[in-house]
């Protein structure tokens, strides 16, 4: 795409500046939509816009709420948008986050839809809208708009700029059309949606649940045989793009060789050096079955009593969307399990679990995946899952084994982990028992294979993808007029 302008929208930033102890620290937040654009904002520069979520964010703008990121080496602009408390509760903790994350996600929590938080929504959705025409400087920029924050903003931005590439990527899955049924606004989704130019979500399944709702609910032509939605004001391409991480990673060059790795991580969480070490790495979210993972470490424990004494899960959390009582108790429940395993089993100095409900940065979750025999991936439901990307891609050394929930999207594409059903806990402590006890050629064929697959399907090949649709649309448009 020569000259496009390129924006990219997302509710969460990239960088976070936070005020601690009067001074201002920088964060990256947990988050894999970050993980996944930050490189390929560094690649083609632009424009971000997002909500400056951070205690320190208003310091560090000028007077267009622009600042010129990555901090060491500016090559993009990320505008901040700031977000009352009554318009973050309603859109972000409110609709966003109690009603379409639920929704989307096979997890068991009900979805919640309050009429007031969705006000908010449609008014953060025009609010976001109006950053990016006010930002654009061309009739017809590339505008890259992020996940289920913005389900409306694609045709409020089409609206007033009808000749941009809309590409919207749907960062977790989409359910089917009895279940998205729930929510009372569908037929507002949908339409917001369809002002896309493009809309991705990571696999043919989600794409196939869009579709049927389209289909089961809005009056539009849907052809199947080209994956095209064609609405009153245009056509939408609804496509597979299976998201990725930029390999090698950067943080990569930086890292100690693996052994090393492991013992600093060893020492650092008084760990016995002789013990096998699983690592989970998440936020704190009721879609990631942490406490379901726990369980099988119980389990392995009771079926294979040899692993008492020399196997420890690290599982680092960090706390996420906490305002909202199904996050809190998901907390409170996965952290009184672990102490209860923990008195059980544990003896000597030795705890089979180790749960760290922190946020850690990117290159501290590199060293410990580095570390690790075994990384646990146990996702009740998961568009994609990046961590078990980023597992393989810190295994430069091609060793280490990937348990990895089927229900994940990256299951679909890593076949060589060790497939599970997170809701079968014997089997899952099964998995841990093999992928302990592996052999390492074996460990080596399978990390090699996922390796090969990352490399190639990296974070450029994902984005390259969908602009190579775009490009091809565009140049389509400009043959036709
Ligand atoms: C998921 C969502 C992202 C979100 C991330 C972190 O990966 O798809 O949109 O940024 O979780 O959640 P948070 O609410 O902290 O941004």
């Amino acid at each position: 795409l020569p000259d496009a302008e390129v924006l990219v929208v997302s509710n969460r930033e990239p960088y976070i500046h936070n005020m601690e102890d009067g001074r201002v620290v920088l964060q990256r937040p947990a988050s894999g939509l970050v993980t996944a654009l930050e490189p390929i904002m560094r690649a083609c520069g632009g424009t971000w816009i997002a909500h400056g979520s951070g205690s320190a964010d208003t310091v560090m703008v000028d007077e267009r709420d622009h600042l010129p990121v990555p901090p060491d080496s500016p090559n993009y602009t990320l505008r901040r948008v700031w977000l009352t408390d009554e318009e973050q509760d309603g859109y972000y903790y409110g609709l966003a986050n109690e009603g379409m994350w639920p929704l989307c996600h096979i997890a068991f929590v009900r979805p919640v839809f309050r009429a007031s938080d969705w006000e908010q929504y449609v008014a953060v959705n025009r609010k976001f809208a109006a950053a990016v025409v006010a930002e654009a400087q061309t009739p017809n920029p590339v505008v890259l708009v992020q996940d289920y924050h913005f389900a409306l903003l694609p045709q409020m931005v089409r609206e007033q700029l009808p000749e941009a590439t809309i590409i919207t990527f749907w960062h977790i899955p989409w359910p089917n059309p009895e279940m998205f049924s729930i929510c009372p606004w569908k037929e507002e989704i949908l339409t917001g949606l369809l002002g896309s130019s493009i809309l991705g979500f990571h696999t043919q399944f989600h794409c196939l649940n869009f579709l049927e709702s389209v289909d089961r609910f809005l009056a539009c032509h849907i052809d199947r045989e080209h994956s095209v939605v064609r609405g009153t004001e245009g056509t939408t391409l609804v496509r597979p793009y299976p998201i990725s991480i930029e390999w090698p990673p950067a943080a990569l060059a930086t890292q100690p060789p693996v052994n090393q790795c492991r013992e600093d991580v060893l020492k650092h969480y008084g760990l016995p050096a002789h013990v096998r070490l699983a690592v989970g790495v998440e936020r704190f979210d009721y879609t990631k079955g942490i406490s379901d993972r726990f369980r099988a470490v119980q389990s392995l424990l009771e079926h294979h009593p040899d692993w008492i004494g020399s196997f420890t899960l690290l599982q680092v959390a960090a706390p996420t969307r906490g305002r909202l009582a199904a996050y809190q108790i998901t907390q409170e429940e996965a952290e009184t399990l672990a102490r209860e395993i923990n008195e059980r089993f544990g003896r000597d100095g030795w705890h089979p679990i180790v749960l760290i409900a922190r946020h850690h940065e990117p290159e501290d979750v590199l060293t410990l995946f580095r570390a690790a025999d075994l990384c646990m991936v146990s996702s009740l439901h998961d568009g994609m899952n990046l961590v078990a990307k980023e597992f393989v891609a810190a295994r430069d050394d091609e060793d280490g084994v990937l348990v990895l929930s089927t229900f994940a999207g990256a299951s679909r594409e890593l076949l060589e982990a060790l497939i599970v059903n997170p809701y079968d806990i014997r089997a899952m402590a099964e998995a841990l028992h093999s992928g302990l006890s592996m052999p390492p050629e074996q460990r080596r064929e399978r990390m090699k294979l996922m390796r090969d697959l990352v490399s190639e399907h990296n974070i450029h090949y994902w984005a390259g993808r969908m602009l190579l649709d775009a490009a091809r649309m565009r140049k389509r448009r400009a043959i036709e007029r």
